[in-house]
């Protein structure tokens, strides 16, 4: 799938975002190794904690489906420069995805990419590599 695809499905998910709280819509794309693509939005509750992100919506809807390789998200936000996964958000996705590519996008037009190893170098892990 092409990036600017990916892209597009992240935004068009964005706007399927319930965040009366914060007013702040972020939108998420992630892409799997089969090719496919699970979406997601930010769900926000009115005790604010339990709020779940749009990230890890999308990881979980690919988990509950057996499709656990990811190989790339996108995640689009109306800011600039655009929003980075947050800490819980890499922490997830790291469970999964050791090489994950992140593209961060905005409205604007603007993008900018990350890997998974640049945005959480030294993620948590229960059993050791070796
Ligand atoms: N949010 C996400 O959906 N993903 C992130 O990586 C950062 C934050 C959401 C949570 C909340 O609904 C709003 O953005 C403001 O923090």
């Amino acid at each position: 799938m092409r990036e600017k695809e990916l892209i597009e499905k992240a935004k068009r998910a964005r706007l399927r975002a319930y965040a009366p709280y914060s007013n702040f819509k972020v939108g998420a794309a992630l892409l799997t190794r089969s090719g496919k693509v699970y979406t997601g939005a930010n769900v926000e509750n009115s005790t604010y904690g339990l709020t779940v992100c749009a990230e890890r919506l999308a990881v979980f809807k690919a988990v509950n489906k057996g499709d656990k390789d990811f190989v790339k998200i996108v995640v689009a936000t109306d800011r600039n420069p655009p929003a980075t996964p947050c800490g819980a958000c890499r922490q997830v996705l790291s469970e999964f995805a050791k090489s994950l590519k992140i593209v961060c996008a905005n409205l604007k037009g603007k993008i900018e990419r990350y890997t998974l190893k640049e945005l959480l170098p030294e993620a948590f892990e229960e059993r050791s590599a070796e």
